[in-house]
C-alpha cells in the first residue's frame, strides 16, 4: 500500500510514521508513507495557501489552487489509483469498519485541513471521501490522519508480528475485547480469575466470549444494536 498525506505540517507527522509499528511496517515493505508540504504547490509568490472567506467572518480558508494542483501532481507520482480522503469534523465518523475497508485499498490519499477549513469547491472538484475523527474540533487534520494511518496500517499483512494479532480486538467482531491479565497472579489482594490459570483452552475461550458479551452489553450496547441492525438488513 502507498499512503500520501497532504499537510501544512509534514514535520509533525514524520516522527510518528517512522517510529514503532508504522516504521517497522515501512521497513518490511507493507506500506510506504509519503508526506507532502502543501505550500510547495501554491503559485502564490509568498507561499500563501489560504485567503479570507467571502461574505466575511473569522479565520482563513484553504484555497482551491494549491490543494487541487497538489493532489493532481502527487497522484501522478505513482500509477496506483488513490482513494482520496479529506479530514473534516463534518464527515461520517471513522470506525474500525472504515479502517478495514481502507486497508484493502492499494493507495490512500489523505488531505489535512487547517484554519477554518476548505473552500467548498475543493470538495466538489476532488470528490474525496470525507472522514471525521469524532464530534470535536481540532486545529488541523494531522492528528486525524495519524490516527487513521495507524489503525489502517496495523491491519496490513506483515505489519504486526504474530504476537500481535488483530482478530479478537475490540470492534473487530462488533464486540469489546475481554479483560486481560499478566503476572503476578496476585497484586494488592486482587487475583487473576482461576479459569485463566487452569490451562483448559475450551474453558478459557468460553469465559472470554462471555466476558466480551457482558462488557459490550454494559459499556457499548450501541454496538450490539448496530450488529443486529446489520444482520436484519442482510437477512
Ligand atoms: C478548525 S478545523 C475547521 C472546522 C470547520 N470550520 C467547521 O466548523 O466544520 C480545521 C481542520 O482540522 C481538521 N479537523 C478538525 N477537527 C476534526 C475532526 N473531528 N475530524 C477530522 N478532522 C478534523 C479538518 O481537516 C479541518 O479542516
Amino acid at each position: 500500500m502507498r499512503i500520501d498525506v497532504l499537510t501544512l505540517f509534514p514535520e509533525v507527522m514524520q516522527p510518528y510514521v517512522t517510529a514503532s509499528i508504522l516504521g517497522r511496517a515501512q521497513a518490511v515493505g507493507a506500506v510506504e508513507i509519503h508526506t507532502h508540504q502543501l505550500r510547495d504547490y501554491t503559485r502564490d509568490p509568498h507561499r500563501k495557501v489560504d485567503d479570507r472567506p467571502f461574505g466575511g467572518g473569522p479565520g482563513m480558508v484553504l484555497s482551491c489552487q494549491p490543494v487541487c494542483d497538489a493532489v493532481e501532481a502527487i497522484e501522478a507520482m505513482d500509477n496506483r489509483k488513490a482513494l482520496r480522503v479529506l479530514f473534516t469534523p463534518q464527515g461520517p465518523r471513522f470506525t474500525q469498519a472504515t479502517a478495514g475497508r481502507f486497508a484493502s485499498c492499494e493507495r490512500l490519499f489523505f488531505i489535512c485541513g487547517h484554519y477554518e477549513g476548505y473552500d467548498e469547491r475543493i470538495i466538489d472538484l476532488l470528490q474525496p471521501e470525507e472522514v471525521s475523527l469524532g464530534d470535536f474540533i481540532m486545529t488541523g487534520g494531522e492528528i486525524a490522519a495519524l490516527a487513521v494511518i495507524d489503525s489502517v496500517v496495523r491491519l496490513l499483512p506483515g505489519a504486526l508480528g504474530n504476537a500481535e494479532a488483530t482478530d479478537n480486538e475490540s470492534f473487530q467482531n462488533g464486540r469489546l475485547e475481554y479483560p486481560q491479565y499478566t503476572r503476578p497472579r496476585e497484586f494488592r489482594g486482587r487475583s487473576v480469575p482461576d479459569v485463566l490459570l487452569n490451562g483448559n483452552h475450551a474453558d478459557i475461550e468460553a469465559w472470554r466470549r462471555s466476558q466480551s458479551e457482558q462488557r459490550t452489553q454494559q459499556r457499548r450496547p450501541d454496538l450490539l444494536d448496530q450488529n443486529n441492525y446489520a444482520a436484519q438488513r442482510i437477512a
